[in-house]
């Protein structure tokens, strides 16, 4: 598939001159006219390379550059400045908005060919490191509706990103009735599960899917339904098996927002999931729903430590006590989410789950802690020599418990 370049200019000429250099060589040029655009379309599309004129109105090119390198998915994406005189000033200005290289214009076209095609061989992902790769795969499931699954893996989702750095973390959305995870994420639905429905398994592979997930500002990327059943119908649970398989070859964790039903496509997905969480509220609806589940995980042969439960209190008082739920249910709580008030819906409302919003108040920290109680041996491990804010706070969290009972 061809490699494909955003070319940023607010002057129509100067975007012809270099898309006619490029597409000559076989690249597929897409433009913006100007910075906001150009944000826009690169968040959307995640380009290959950004080639971007400085001189242009409202946001100018090293602005763009600069908001560019601040989202993990252009963090190293190769970008080109054109710059319309040589001036020393210009080159070290746009390189301290982080630019990889520059140009003057006007260019000839072999030059800009030659250092576009060195930008991206340089930026190329060693293939072995993503053939190898094994992201953990945790389903979020409920026979119950309205019970919280999008509201959580939404902020699982977003907890591991925070924890672990962009890029790493899938949300995926199996509810093909018409699913949340991009509302969730206040993510405008551009393209969906629907542009793979129809495309052949064996060309389902990581540009492809790069191409139709919507990416969140803070690294998370997204793989939303179409909003409408009919345009997820084509999708079969084969097809649901080929992308969970190529989503895990590249990211380090798939968080799966599933419908509350067991259907081939639930059943697909929860056969791939490496962890379930299961789903339940303090009432005795939600309890039957439960055991329901549980023994149909039983017939399919799951092991038991595939599943967590995982209580969530959706409503404020009157909520069934812990141990006669764990005493019916034959099993314990892994953890109990609090009820939030307005604070969830507010927050999917403008679609920033809190975890993001609010680390450092009670439902944050807790959200964030159990974000981390996800993680793999090997993240947890792993030493880190300087950690992000969130992994400060959870780690300086984890020492004041482990003093508190010592
Ligand atoms: N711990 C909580 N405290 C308060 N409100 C909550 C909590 N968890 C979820 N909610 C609210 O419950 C409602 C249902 O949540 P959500 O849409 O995530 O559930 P769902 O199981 O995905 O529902 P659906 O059946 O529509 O897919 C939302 O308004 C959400 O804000
Ligand atoms: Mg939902």
């Amino acid at each position: 598939m061809a490699q494909r370049i955003l070319v940023v200019d607010d002057s129509p000429m100067n975007i012809k001159a270099v898309a006619l250099a490029l597409e000559a060589v076989g690249y597929e040029v897409i433009e913006a006219r100007d910075g906001r655009e150009a944000l826009e379309r690169a968040g959307a599309l995640l380009p290959d390379m950004i080639i971007l004129d400085v001189e242009m109105p409202e946001i100018n090119g090293y602005e763009v550059c600069r908001r560019l390198r601040r989202m993990p998915a252009f963090a190293t994406r190769p970008i080109m400045m054109l710059t319309a005189n040589n001036a020393l000033h210009e080159r070290v200005q746009g390189l301290e908005a982080g630019a990889d290289d520059y140009m003057a214009k006007p260019f000839e076209a072999e030059e800009l060919q030659a250092r576009v095609k060195a930008l991206l061989r340089r930026a190329a992902p060693a293939p072995v490191a993503i053939a190898t790769a094994q992201g953990r795969m945790i389903a979020f499931f409920s026979l119950r509706g309205g019970i919280g699954t999008s509201s959580l893996a939404a902020n699982l989702a977003s907890g591991l990103n925070q924890l672990w750095g962009g890029g790493k973390v899938a949300l995926v959305d199996m509810v093909f009735t018409g699913g949340h995870s991009a509302l969730m994420m206040n993510l405008p639905l551009r393209t969906s599960w629907s542009d793979l429905a129809l495309k052949p398994a064996e060309e389902i592979d990581g540009e492809v899917l790069d191409q139709v997930m919507l990416s969140h500002a803070c690294g998370l990327r997204v793989l939303p339904a179409a909003p409408r059943p009919e345009e997820n119908e084509p999708i079969t649970a084969s097809k649901v098996v080929s992308v969970l398989n190529v989503l895990r070859a590249h990211y380090d964790y798939i968080v799966l927002d599933m419908p509350h039903n067991f259907n081939e496509t639930t059943l697909a997905a929860l056969d791939a999931a490496d962890q379930i969480v299961l789903l339940l509220g303090p009432e005795i609806g939600s309890v039957v729903a439960t055991t329901c589940a549980l023994d149909v995980f039983e017939q399919l042969g799951y092991p038991a430590d595939k599943i967590t439960l995982v209580l969530n209190a959706t409503f404020e008082r009157g909520g069934l006590p812990r141990k006669d739920i764990e005493s019916t249910l034959r099993r314990p709580l892994a953890a109990i989410i609090p009820y939030a008030g307005e604070l969830f819906t507010s927050a999917l409302n403008r679609g920033v789950p809190p975890v993001l919003e609010i680390p450092t108040k009670p439902l944050g920290a807790l959200l964030e802690d159990w974000s981390f109680s996800f993680s793999t041996e090997e993240d947890a491990k792993r030493p880190v020599e300087r950690p992000n804010p969130a992994l400060q706070r959870v780690i300086q969290r984890l020492q004041q418990r482990r003093k508190a009972r010592s």
